[in-house]
């Protein structure tokens, strides 16, 4: 596979296949995430970059499909499945790491897990977990606290995924407003001609 060849349609083409039939809800929160990484990747980024972070959104929740599935814990699963096939390193790692996985990891007791994938601490990862974060199970449009409350509420206070939504909750904050600066502060550029 050329794998730096469209990297992002390569990506969309994988998700497509893996999650559409199998889990079509997820597959509508991928495709949402995809496109507003890949509307915000162009105007944050130059043309490699974005293609990363596109092919990375599409291919976040990859460790869901039933055939990838290993450990059971989504984002390690996906990030060794793409990493068998050979896929680029920074969309491996973006994908281990998306969302503060790894301290899902931890609050989950399964410790150093992600260990072996090195952590993007860029607006490329950034961009990625405001991506997901702005959209909701069905591809809806949230803001970061509706996506957080929606969360909780899904899977109740008690379970493992919402203690780690409470305890990653100022990360969470501090990585979107680092990429809504960003863009605003791209918007309030003249543009050329002006
Ligand atoms: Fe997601």
């Amino acid at each position: 596979m050329d794998v730096h060849k469209n990297l992002s349609s390569e990506a969309e083409k994988i998700a497509r296949a893996y999650l559409e039939k199998e889990l079509p809800q997820r597959w509508a929160h991928v495709e949402a995430v995809a496109l507003k990484a890949r509307k915000h990747g162009n105007l944050l980024f130059a043309k490699d970059k974005a293609q990363i972070i596109t092919a990375a959104a599409w291919l976040h929740d990859l460790g869901y499909a039933s055939v990838i599935k290993k450990t059971g814990y989504h984002p390690l699963d996906g990030a060794l499945w793409l990493r068998s096939q050979g896929f680029d390193e920074t969309v491996v790692s973006l994908v281990a790491h998306h969302s503060c996985a790894g301290l899902e990891a931890e609050v989950r007791g399964l410790g150093k897990v992600l260990d072996p994938f090195p952590k993007e601490e860029t607006l490329l990862a950034d961009l990625l977990l405001f991506a997901d974060m702005t959209t909701g199970p069905s591809g809806e449009d949230f803001s970061v606290q509706e996506r957080m409350d929606e969360i909780v509420s899904r899977y109740g206070k008690d379970h493992v995924v919402s203690s780690f939504i409470l305890k990653a909750k100022p990360l969470i904050l501090e990585a979107s407003t680092r990429v809504e600066s960003k863009l605003k502060s791209l918007s309030q550029e003249p543009s050329p001609g002006k």
